[in-house]
């Protein structure tokens, strides 16, 4: 019930500085994880009746790198949108979604780059049984497996590592930074994040993580993909054209300011 009130008087800005906050006294994830597959379950369903969450067939189609829906169908969430037509941008051959719960993304960017290997993994199980029973196909289209991405990097090399809301939900200990050097470890080319930017200081965690010996990648370069309303990381090992450089974690939080 407070909670409730909380969360519908305070502007988003506050709660987040909230969240942070509470995460870093109690040193706890946002989620006990092993509960959290009925939580999640419910949120998609929430969330798919004011979005297209799947891409339908023979109903999309892309425009110069931008993904356009028939008109009758509801909007794509945008912070999909930007991550499929990001990755779309560019290219990969290979890649991985960490934390890839329910499937959707994992599902619609093979819709638009069919040529590329996917793969996914998640830490749960049960996570794994609602991705396939929203898309069987992907059991024998895509390469999955249960794993924590903040114990070891996964065993296996793509050219892009991505996740979209999962490293904004890992605080105890400071795991979030265990899960972004897997990450590192299993990218050759590539890592893009689409996170709550006010949850951790990303910019900082990855520069500490680039200094530290072993670090598998000879040289980074932090941009951001900027749609005019949400901020998408982009992290490379070469130079990248069309994309802006982002200085530091300031950067990020542009949108956060007054919501
Ligand atoms: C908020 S959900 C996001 C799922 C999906 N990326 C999406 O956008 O719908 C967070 C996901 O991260 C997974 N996760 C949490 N901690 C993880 C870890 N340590 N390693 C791998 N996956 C993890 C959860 O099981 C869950 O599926």
């Amino acid at each position: 019930m407070i909670k409730r009130v909380i969360k519908r008087h305070l502007p988003k800005k506050v709660l987040d500085i909230l969240y942070k906050f509470k995460s870093r006294i109690q040193n706890k994830d946002d989620f006990e994880w092993s509960e959290y597959n009925k939580k999640y379950c419910k949120q998609i369903s929430e969330i798919e009746k004011e979005n297209t969450l799947i891409l339908p067939e023979g109903k999309y189609s892309i425009v110069e790198g931008k993904i356009v829906l028939e008109p009758s169908l509801l909007h794509l969430h945008p912070n999909h949108k930007l991550l499929y037509e990001t990755i779309y941008d560019l290219k990969p051959g290979s890649l991985l979604e960490v934390g890839c719960g329910c499937g959707d993304h994992l599902a619609n960017i093979q819709k638009v780059l069919p040529q590329t290997k996917i793969s996914g993994c998640d830490l749960l199980e049960k996570q794994m049984k609602f991705l396939l029973s929203r898309h069987p196909e992907l059991k024998t289209t895509a390469n999955l497996f249960v794993h924590d991405i903040t114990i070891s990097a996964p065993n296996t090399k793509v050219d892009l590592v991505y996740t979209q809301a999962v490293i904004m939900h890992i605080h105890r200990n400071n795991r979030h930074l265990n899960a972004l050097r897997n990450m590192f470890y299993a990218s050759k080319k590539y890592i893009v994040l689409m996170e709550n930017w006010s949850r951790h200081n990303f910019y900082n965690g990855i520069r500490k993580i680039s200094r530290e010996p072993g670090f598998p990648w000879g040289n980074i370069y932090l941009y951001v993909n900027d749609d005019g309303n949400q901020i998408l990381m982009v992290i490379s090992n070469t130079v990248l054209e069309g994309y802006k450089e982002l200085h530091n974690n300031k950067e990020l939080l542009k949108y956060l300011k007054n919501t």
